[in-house]
């Protein structure tokens, strides 16, 4: 059959709040256009994020009912070890409360003053989290990366000509070497396995690890199989094993490719750093078998990681985002090109050339889908990444929307809605404003910075 179905049926539903363009236009106001305080009972089709928003199957449900809250020794901490050493056999385990809390003891112990991380693009939280202690944050992923339009099957590579020349240049001062895959920043853009195993042996030729940020490890493993020569024919949770056999270490977001609505871990082969990173957990998160996360939890991401790597689900998901795509192409909106794995990235500076990066045009584009359909959108540009740690600003490299999709939530119907929201913005486009910030924090802006929009 032509048609790729959700593979799934619905048993609990949750209702959705239709608001009007009105209700919407004062709700923006008050939320001083910033789409992170509008309440999500206003918004229709949330495609915020696809973090923490998935679906949990029954069987990850009557899991939740296993979790055993034991301080020490859960079993439900043991039922979790097992299924991520199952796809990523690292030594030690280390479970969090969500992918920044790995990561901000990954950094208190490798990170500080004068130190560089490498990665193909950091997250903004994997930057915030290394900029925190001193250390900085160096993206080097392909120049193909920046071109939205130019299809590149491996989008999401590092540089490995950028990462050997830094490495020569610089090893003294680097501590490990990072992949995000996919790359989110990026445009949820995967990395191949031979780029992963290239960058593995060149971090190792210098005596570094290399960790993977591994969000989204079976969307990237889902397209290594579909493009990479050789891979077609393999399962995904061999692809899976694959990508971590050559990496040192892992910070991971439960959120994401485990089907969980909060948790994470830390894992790595070297048994020092395992210490210091227990340490720390036990000061900032819990005992090393909770972490941070209830049993119910812990029990939650075990069966979460046997669901995500079933091709069914993943050839369903990766298709909801090409056939999105193909319709905003369709209506002359540029996207980033190829479709990400969890999302489709609308170039928003492309889209609306009367807005400079400074006026911040992905956010009036995000702005305006909440406005004129009731849909959340995030803003992955100027507004995101334009801020240095001197307090001045510039424009990021892209002014991105991401059209985030969470997993087994939405339907086709859905998804044509979305369609349809965007026929209106194209209506609306010339006369669609800038904005300008009249109030940010220091880091992350993007969350609580107010706007006002430009007349
Ligand atoms: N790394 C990547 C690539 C991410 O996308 C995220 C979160 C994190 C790390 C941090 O994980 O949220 O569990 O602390 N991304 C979410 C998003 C927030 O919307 O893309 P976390």
């Amino acid at each position: 059959m032509k048609t790729i179905i959700e593979p799934f049926r619905i048993k609990v539903v949750e209702p959705i709040r239709l608001t009007t363009v009105d209700e919407r236009r004062e709700l923006l106001r008050k939320a001083g256009w910033n789409l992170f305080a509008i309440h999500a009972d206003d918004v229709i089709i949330d495609l915020l994020t696809d973090s923490g928003t998935s679906a949990m199957s029954a069987e990850q449900w009557a899991a939740v009912m296993r979790g055993d809250e034991s301080y020490a020794g859960s079993p439900s901490f043991y039922r979790f070890e097992s299924a991520v050493r199952t796809l990523m056999p690292f030594r030690h385990v280390i479970p969090t409360h969500q992918g920044r809390a790995a990561e901000a003891i990954l950094f208190s112990i490798v990170g500080g003053p004068g130190r560089v991380i490498p990665s193909n693009t950091h997250f903004d939280t994997t930057r915030g989290n290394i900029e925190a202690t001193g250390a900085s944050a160096v993206d080097l992923v392909i120049p193909e990366a920046h071109a939205p339009d130019v299809r590149h099957p491996f989008k999401g590579n590092i540089d490995l000509g950028r990462l050997e020349r830094l490495l020569a240049d610089s090893a003294d001062r680097i501590p490990l070497v990072m992949l995000t895959v996919t790359n989110n920043a990026g445009g949820g853009q995967p990395v191949s396995l031979a780029n992963i195993r290239a960058a593995a042996d060149i971090a190792h030729r210098y005596g570094k690890p290399l960790f993977i940020d591994g969000c989204r490890f079976a969307e990237n493993a889902w397209f290594i199989k579909c493009r990479e020569e050789g891979q077609g024919s393999r399962p995904v949770a061999d692809i899976v094993r694959d990508m971590f056999a050559v990496a040192d270490g892992m910070t991971m977001s439960a959120k994401k490719d485990a089907f969980a609505n909060i948790g994470g871990w830390l894992a790595m082969n070297d048994d020092g750093l395992a210490a210091a990173a227990r340490n720390r957990l036990i000061l900032t998160e819990g005992f090393p078998t909770y972490g941070g996360l209830a049993g119910r939890d812990l029990e939650a991401i075990a069966v979460g990681l046997e669901e995500i790597v079933d091709e069914q689900y993943l050839r369903y998901r990766v298709r909801t985002n090409e056939y999105v795509g193909e319709k905003l192409l369709g209506l002359g909106v540029p996207i980033v090109q190829p479709v990400g794995g969890h999302a489709v990235f609308v170039d928003a500076r492309r889209f609306l050339p009367h807005i400079p990066p400074l006026q911040y045009p992905g956010q009036a584009l995000a702005v305006a889908l909440y406005e004129i359909g009731g849909i959340r959108a995030c803003e992955i540009g100027t507004v995101m990444f334009g801020l240095r740690p001197d307090g001045t600003e510039e424009a990021a490299d892209m002014d991105l929307v991401r059209l985030a999709m969470p997993r087994r939530v939405y339907t086709q119907s859905h998804a044509d809605y979305l369609v349809e929201v965007f026929e209106e913005v194209v209506r609306q486009r010339d006369g669609l404003r800038g904005l300008r910030i009249v109030a940010q924090p220091p880091q992350l802006r993007h969350f609580t910075a107010r706007f006002a929009p430009l007349s």
